[in-house]
Parts: C-alpha cells; sequence; structure tokens
C-alpha cells in the first residue's frame, strides 16, 4: 500500500521537540511537491526545483510551523491564540485553532492583505482586527497582548514555529540525497529562511543560533553538505539588504511588506554562514517571475512568493549562478490567494462572447 503522508509531527517527530505520547494538531502538512523546472534550467543553466508549498492545506508553508506551535499550545493550556500577520499567518493560525478547538484572534494592517487570504480567516473563524499601520505595528501590538492577557502567540517569534518550518528542509535533503548547492527564498519577517538554515544544519550534524531541540542532535547526519542561502527581498521593502529598518514598507507583494524582521539575527547568521546574500527585486520583476513559472512550470504562485524566482532570475543576470549548480526556490503560498494582483498587468477581463456554436469557437482559436 502507498504511504499516506501524515503531517510533519508525525513524519519527523524524532527530530522535533515533541514526546511520542503528545497531542498533535494537524491537517497532513509537509509533504509537498519538489518539482524540476527545464524552463528554469534553460534560463539560469544550473538545475533548479522549485518546492510548491502552495500545496500545504492553507496553501502556504505556514502550516508547517503552525502544526507544531498549535501542538504546544495544548499543551500550555491557553485558550486563545493571537497572530499578526499579512495574511497566510493569520489563514494557517484561524485554521489550525479550528481543529485544535482553540479561539483565533489575527491582528492585520488594514487593506494590505489579498482577499483570499482574509477568506480563510473569517471561514475558519478567526476574530479579526484591522490596525491602521503595517505588519510592524501588529507584531508589537500582538507581542504586548499575549505578555499581558492569557492569549498564545503563535507568530514565529515563537520557537515553535520555526521547528516546524524547518521540516521543509529536511523534504528536500530527503528527495534530492543531499542537500542543494544554493537555496532561494522570499525573506520578510525572517523566519523561513532561518528554519531551512537550521533544517539545512540538523540534517548535517550541526546546530544553529536557532536550534532549540537536544534530541534533534543526536540523530544520525544525513547530508554532507550544506547549501548557500539566497534570501530575496521586495525592493520597498529591503531591510536586511538596506541593514537598517523600513519605516513604510511598500510592495505589491504584500505577503513581505515588512520592514522590521523579527528574526533579523538569524537571517544574517544564515546568508554570512553558508556564504550566501540577500538582496532585492522590484515588483516589475516579481510579477515578471511569477507569469514566467506560471506560463512555463504550470505553478501559480503568490506575488511574494515570485520574490525567489525573480532573485534567481536577476542573479543569473548578473552572473552569479554557477554553472550547473542544484538549486531550490522554495515557492511560500498558492496563486489562487490573491488572483486580483496576478490579474492586474494581463489587460481587460471583458470578454466578447461568441455564438454558442463549435465553429464559432473554432474560427476564434485559428483552428
Ligand atoms: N512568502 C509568503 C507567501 C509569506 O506569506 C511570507 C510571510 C513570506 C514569504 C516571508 O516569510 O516572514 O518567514 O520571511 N508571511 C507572514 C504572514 C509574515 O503573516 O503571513 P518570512
Amino acid at each position: 500500500m502507498a504511504h499516506q503522508w501524515q503531517g510533519v509531527i508525525n513524519e519527523y517527530r524524532d527530530r522535533l521537540p515533541f514526546g511520542d505520547d503528545d497531542p498533535v494538531v494537524t491537517l497532513r502538512e509537509g509533504g509537498t511537491p519538489l518539482i524540476h523546472s527545464t524552463a528554469l534550467d534553460n534560463r539560469t543553466g544550473a538545475r533548479v526545483y522549485v518546492k510548491v508549498e502552495g500545496m500545504n492545506p492553507t496553501g502556504s508553508f505556514k502550516d508547517r510551523g503552525m502544526t507544531t506551535a498549535m501542538s504546544h499550545v495544548l499543551q500550555t493550556g491557553k485558550k486563545i491564540v493571537a497572530a499578526a500577520s499579512t495574511g497566510n499567518t493569520s489563514a494557517s493560525a484561524a485554521a489550525y485553532a479550528s481543529i485544535a478547538g482553540l479561539s483565533s484572534a489575527v491582528i492585520l494592517p488594514a487593506g494590505k492583505i489579498a482577499a483570499g487570504k482574509l477568506a480563510q480567516a473569517i471561514m475558519h473563524g478567526a476574530t479579526l482586527v484591522a490596525v491602521d499601520g503595517n505588519f510592524d505595528d501588529c507584531l508589537r501590538i500582538v507581542r504586548e497582548l499575549t505578555e499581558k492577557y492569557p492569549v498564545a502567540l503563535v507568530n514565529s517569534v515563537n520557537p515553535y514555529r520555526l521547528q516546524g518550518q524547518k521540516t521543509a528542509a529536511f523534504e528536500i535533503v530527503d528527495e534530492l540525497g543531499d542537500a542543494p548547492d544554493i537555496h532561494v527564498l522570499p525573506v520578510g519577517n525572517a523566519g523561513n529562511i532561518s528554519a531551512y538554515w537550521m533544517g539545512y544544519n540538523e540534517y548535517a550534524g550541526k546546530t544553529t543560533l536557532a536550534s532549540m531541540d537536544e534530541t534533534a542532535l543526536h540523530m544520525p547526519a544525513v547530508s554532507t553538505k550544506l547549501p548557500q542561502m539566497w534570501g530575496i527581498q521586495a525592493w520597498g521593502a529591503a531591510p536586511l539588504v538596506l541593514g537598517h529598518p523600513v519605516e513604510n514598507p511598500e510592495t505589491i507583494a504584500t505577503a513581505i511588506r515588512i520592514g522590521n524582521p523579527a528574526s533579523w539575527k538569524y537571517a544574517e547568521a544564515a546568508r554570512d554562514d553558508s556564504n550566501g546574500f540577500i538582496d532585492r527585486v522590484t515588483d516589475e520583476q516579481i510579477l515578471e517571475a511569477q507569469s514566467i513559472l506560471a506560463a512555463e512550470t504550470g505553478v501559480f504562485v503568490e506575488p511574494g512568493s515570485a520574490a525567489s524566482i525573480a532573485g534567481l532570475l536577476q542573479a543569473a543576470e548578473h552572473g552569479q549562478v554557477p554553472e550547473g549548480a542544484t538549486i531550490v526556490c522554495t515557492v511560500t503560498g498558492n496563486g489562487l490567494k490573491d488572483t486580483a494582483t496576478a490579474l492586474s498587468t494581463k489587460g481587460s477581463l471583458d470578454f466578447d462572447p461568441i455564438a454558442p456554436t463549435v465553429e464559432a469557437a473554432a474560427k476564434e482559436l485559428g483552428l
């Protein structure tokens, strides 16, 4: 019988801070496709894979960290979870809270959340609070809120979030047989780049600043090398590239519209210890990369995710991509979450209908 994927805690429990009898809140997240893209090979001269995190239960990588964070909340006895979010965390927190029997509160920058993500948070029963401010304001508020009230914080400053997110690196090594040469991913609050770096290190028998779980470190090494970590930010929200916080971050990629990332130090360590870099791309490059990936590789991602592809293409233009290198790009969220931005560059959607006959359809298609 084929193996049915059990979710990241059950699949990788021996490398996560959970015992055999600990309760697990899961929607069977993880186990996402790693797709080889010949189109991106041709554009870069490397061997390029995309890790399609939009295939997770709520359509983004956040589910990996939410299963671990929410499972740990059950051990604390708290009944309410809260998160600041640019959208995906709120969707994931609301979904996992619902199956855990907990209440969820999400603190969001008003008017800056893609419609699909907002719909998810509402449908999963979250209480929404819209703030006249940006993500960084929301995170400050939720941190204070969870210090003062009996509410559990499920943003990635909760170390259980990164524990779950590191499993994406495990899956990549398990599938490729070793770590890639280069790993490219979008950077917003900088939790994910820190989690991948931790995952790659722990699979190589090493630790990072973010590592917390002793048990993981007593496991045998699986990989023989570590990738360079390439982080990609949006041009108007690139604090790690500039080296200082950005007060008013702006980008159409609202998922990564963040000016003062919480995991700043971990991300810098991932960049420096891996001999990688953090660079930035414009909104135009992001939209172009989103189109290229959808049209040539069959994967529709949201703009924030396309930043990794845009960053790879830019690096290829700058001559930074080594010939034949194995490269994995994480595409973090599903394109269906934000169709409005994707279609904004595609012209009019008002079609002129044809007569309901096959002849008229054939004529329209030039057949
Ligand atoms: N891609 C997507 C689709 C995201 O939603 C996020 C972050 C990132 C990339 C960046 O990851 O923050 O770990 O560096 N979204 C958070 C949220 C902030 O609230 O959904 P990061």
